[in-house]
């Protein structure tokens, strides 16, 4: 099954019970200042789960799900393993308060076991912590699908989910592992977390699940890792990297969207993301050419006509960076200033200068704890 197909069997299974497909929000929240990008699927509906908006109204029902673009930096070392992205796109279901456990339990099981056919390895469900009860309710609904079904426990770090940015909905999870990652993440949205952290009981409760297409697309395709799914191997094959597919893919993403480079936020983000993967290799015009055509974009996302000259015009400003940056290595300058100021990137910093990596990630950890640029 390719990736398109997948994405249309997740949409389709949950229209045919009642949820409204709702197209991706941008990757630049509308009404969440206090977050850079669209991290999941739920953050377009964020005042629907606290009762702001009525998704009845807004949306023409009360269950929805949708395919939604996102952004996470906080994982950008781990990109090139098997299945950490800069980009994702979130599958998602969602509830305010037309269903609870039992029926979004019983839809990932039938999805999952039956329409997609792949066998589930265990599930995880809240164990209890702080003043947050062990959600019995879920492993009892688990145990009525499948006695043989293995269940764990887990606290307050792996089975509780959100809020994005500082403050907003949240609550217990139940997971699906298969192959040894994490699948499928089911939010039980039951409280509201205050800037202080504490959690008030919501009025109405919600039910927001959240599955990564490209994980999913993998453990279907069987493939080793997410880069050698239909999603990512046209376009690995011309980037020659990982890395660079992957920057280069959500790089596109962002500035349809509307981002461009600059030197702080989400621009910041995006040149440091084009930065590093021009300095692996230089001829990104293909690469941009195998994600526009990506057949599982076509007709779903269009991507904005000027992409290239975008990328083009950051680049050749960058190429000029490059050679005064290299220019004043020679000279004996700081790696720090060479990276934050001239934008060297560290791997070409280290190429031609010795690097005290200890001092350089003291100076980093400041500059980022400042501008804030790589949180979400
Ligand atoms: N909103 C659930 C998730 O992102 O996993």
């Amino acid at each position: 099954m390719l990736s398109n197909e997948i994405r249309e069997k997740f949409l389709r299974f949950f229209e045919k019970r009642g949820h409204r497909v709702v197209p991706s929000a941008s990757l630049v929240p509308t009404d969440d200042p206090s977050v850079l990008f669209t991290t999941a699927g739920m953050q377009q509906f964020k005042s629907h789960f606290i009762g702001l908006r009525n998704a009845k109204d807004d949306f023409g029902s009360l269950n929805l799900t949708s395919s939604q673009k996102c952004v996470r930096t906080s994982d950008i070392e781990e990109v090139g393993d098997k299945s950490h992205l800069t980009f994702f796109e979130m599958l998602g279901n969602f509830s305010f308060d037309g269903y609870w456990k039992k029926e979004a339990i019983e839809y990932a099981y039938d999805l999952i076991t039956k329409e997609i056919d792949l066998k589930i390895d265990y599930v995880s469900v809240f164990g209890g912590e702080g003043n947050v009860p062990e959600d019995t309710e879920s492993a009892e609904i688990w145990r009525s699908i499948d006695p043989e079904i293995t269940i764990k426990k887990f606290g307050r770090s792996d089975n509780f989910w959100g809020p994005t940015g500082e403050e907003g909905p949240c609550g217990p999870t139940t997971e699906i592992y298969i192959d040894g990652i994490e699948i499928w993440n089911i939010v039980f949205n039951e409280y509201y977390q205050s800037q202080d952290k504490t959690l008030i009981p919501l009025k109405t409760k919600g039910v927001d699940t959240g599955m990564g297409l490209e994980r999913l697309v993998k453990v279907v395709q069987k493939t080793e890792t997410v880069f050698e799914t239909d999603l990512f191997l046209p376009i690995v094959q011309v980037a020659n990297s990982r890395i660079v597919a992957d920057h280069i893919r959500t790089s596109c993403f962002m500035i349809t969207d509307g981002i461009t480079p600059s030197n702080t936020g989400r621009g910041y983000v995006l040149r440091r993301l084009l930065r590093r993967a021009y300095v692996k290799n230089k001829e990104i015009n293909p690469i941009i050419d195998a994600i526009v055509n990506h057949p599982s974009y076509l007709g779903l996302y269009a991507f904005t006509p000027n992409t290239k000259e975008v990328v083009a015009l950051e680049l050749e400003k960058f190429q000029k960076t490059l050679d005064a940056g290299l220019k004043r290595i020679g000279k004996g300058e700081d790696p720090f200033i060479l990276f934050t100021s001239y934008g060297l990137p560290l791997e070409i910093i280290e190429e031609v200068t010795s690097v005290d990596k200890e001092k350089f990630e003291r100076q980093m950890a400041e500059h980022k704890e400042k501008s804030g640029v790589w949180k979400e």
